[in-house]
């Protein structure tokens, strides 16, 4: 006979298991107006932020995606045990139950090369780049995107951000704080603990960011093991996460 201590750990399992599943379950429509419906997190400044599930994610986007991780953290991924395996991180970027927040810049705020913010302060002026007006937002190059899951982790119920990257051109004006304040919206209104993540121990620029946001070294982020040395060799990777 299980102790009643046990029985209440089960109780809690089966609760958490059952809380993840009815959110990843909602249809998508469902899952936009319960996170999304009644606020003004998918727009920030001069750009404008798509949620999209893996299944409604199109080639062009996930290519786009894929490339800009590659830009910003090949150097990070080719340092550490795992390396740069473009086909493992497609297949993880499919998982099911991903939902992307894809950010693009509106037309009318582009400058002529239809890239770039024309402040960084976010004040745009008047529109006078025809062509880029006339693009469906589709074609508007990718500013920057956050993937994130709803899911159980080491028995919590959680969000885990897997990737937030933008586009060298569009850091520092606030944007990266905007997605995790909607990622962290999604984790309150799912009632779920916390927010997790990894991240590379060598990228101290995302390390001070996630700090800033209220980010901290997580319980079961993996310890340095002792070499026989004395030394301490730290893995190359650390979790992080947020408590709600
Ligand atoms: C990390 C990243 C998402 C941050 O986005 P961002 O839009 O530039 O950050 P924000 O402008 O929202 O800054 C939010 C806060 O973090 C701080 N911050 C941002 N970058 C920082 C840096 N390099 N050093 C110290 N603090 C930093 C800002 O000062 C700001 O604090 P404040 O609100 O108190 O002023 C962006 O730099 C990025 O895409 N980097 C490359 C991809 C990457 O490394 N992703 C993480 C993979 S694990």
């Amino acid at each position: 006979m299980p102790s009643p201590s046990l029985k209440r750990k089960f109780k809690q399992l089966a609760e958490n298991e059952e809380l993840i599943n009815k959110i990843n379950s909602l249809p998508q429509g469902e899952f936009h107006q319960r996170f999304f419906g009644s606020n003004t997190l998918l727009s920030y400044k001069e750009y404008d932020i798509s949620l999209k599930p893996i299944l409604d994610m199109n080639k062009i986007d996930l290519n786009a995606c894929l490339e800009l991780i590659e830009k910003t953290s090949l150097a990070d991924y080719k340092a550490s045990e795992r390396g740069w395996k473009p086909k493992h991180k497609l297949d993880e970027m499919h998982e099911d139950n991903m939902q992307y927040l894809l950010v693009r810049q509106r037309p009318d705020s582009m400058d002529a090369s239809g890239s770039r913010p024309k402040t960084l302060n976010g004040d745009s002026k008047p529109a006078d780049d025809k062509e880029a007006n006339s693009r469906p937002p589709e074609d508007q190059g990718l500013a920057g995107f956050v993937s994130f899951m709803f899911t159980i982790e080491d028995d919590y119920p959680v969000v885990y951000i897997y990737e937030i990257h933008l586009d060298e051109s569009h850091r520092g004006c606030g944007l990266g704080r905007h997605l995790m304040d909607a990622v962290e919206h999604c984790a309150c209104e799912g009632k779920v603990d916390k927010v997790m993540l990894t991240c590379f121990r060598r990228n101290t620029t995302a390390l001070e960011f996630y700090t800033k946001v209220g980010f901290r070294e997580d319980e079961f982020s993996p310890p340095p093991k002792r070499l026989r040395g004395g030394k301490l060799k730290y893995p190359s990777y650390t979790i992080m996460s947020k408590s709600l």
